[in-house]
């Protein structure tokens, strides 16, 4: 009998990466969590069977914690079937008010973490012809106000999907991205919590509401699963409808 397969989660300590190291973790995988603090991810994985999962302190903007990482989890678990980039951080504000540094940190976490992952990953994945889910965003296919290094991050994440399909596509290995809209985590939690904010959230997104984590995780699980097998390339918005729209005001009456 082959091995169980394994999936590595980035920023697996909270929020969709939680989610999805649970869904991932009851479909029978091993699961190794990486994360910034090695609490949070023994607190996802409390009551977990120890032979069917690791936590690996990573920070994703470092490429020798990544290089570490992934010679954990094939040292652990001898294969890697699936990567699932999550790790992410975001930061809003008007262009005159963003300091270099500030651009140069949301850029190098959530766009080359995912370059940096991928590239030590990438012969393990080969070996298996296994498969990457990157998670970008809405912001990642079009503009924010004031969300422009956010959306510059998450834009490359999205065309570095589509661009590393045609290259794996000849492997027999797939990649692939979800592009949620609102998501009810720590990095949105602010938004939840301000009434107004959501209520003008809920207006936009034509089934009223925010996601909850797992709708995120269940399309991750799905896209790397064999049901999803001639997918490869996609950015499959998972946002309730938001980015159906092009984005004109509701003015007939009984809509919107
Ligand atoms: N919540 C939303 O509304 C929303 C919408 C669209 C996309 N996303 C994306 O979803 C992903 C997950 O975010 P979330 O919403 O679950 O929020 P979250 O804040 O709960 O999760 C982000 C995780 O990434 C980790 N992280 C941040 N920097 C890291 C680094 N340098 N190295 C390793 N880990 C790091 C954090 O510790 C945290 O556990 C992010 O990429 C985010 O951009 C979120």
């Amino acid at each position: 009998m082959s091995d169980p397969k394994t999936v590595m989660i980035t920023g697996a300590g909270s929020g969709i990466g939680k989610a999805t190291a649970e869904r991932f973790y009851q479909e029978g995988f091993n699961v190794a969590l990486l994360g910034r603090t090695l609490d949070k991810l023994q607190a996802v994985a409390e009551s977990w069977d120890s032979e069917r999962y690791k936590c690996i302190k990573c920070d994703v903007s470092e490429q020798q914690d990544i290089k570490n990482a992934v010679n954990k989890v094939i040292n652990n678990f001898s294969r890697l079937d699936v990567l699932v980039n999550n790790a992410g951080v975001a930061n809003m504000a008007p262009i005159d008010e963003f300091e270099v540094d500030e651009w140069e940190r949301i850029q190098t976490i959530n766009s080359t973490g995912v370059f940096l992952s991928i590239k030590q990953a990438f012969e393990h994945l080969k070996a298996v012809k296994g498969n990457v889910i990157n998670v970008s965003s809405v912001s990642g296919i079009r503009g924010d106000w004031g969300g422009f290094a956010y959306n510059a991050s998450k834009g490359a994440v999205s065309n570095l999907t589509r661009a590393l399909a045609l290259d794996f596509g000849k492997e027999g290995m797939r990649i692939n991205a979800v592009a949620p809209s609102l998501t009810r985590t720590e990095m949105a939690q602010g938004i939840f919590d301000d009434e107004q904010k959501y209520a003008k959230f809920c207006e936009r997104i034509p089934m009223g509401r925010g996601a909850e984590p797992e709708e995120i995780a269940d399309v991750i699980y799905f896209l790397s699963s064999d049901e999803a097998r001639f997918v490869n390339g996609v950015v499959l918005p998972v946002d309730g409808g938001l980015s159906a729209s092009n984005g004109q005001p509701p003015l007939i009456t009984g809509s919107g």
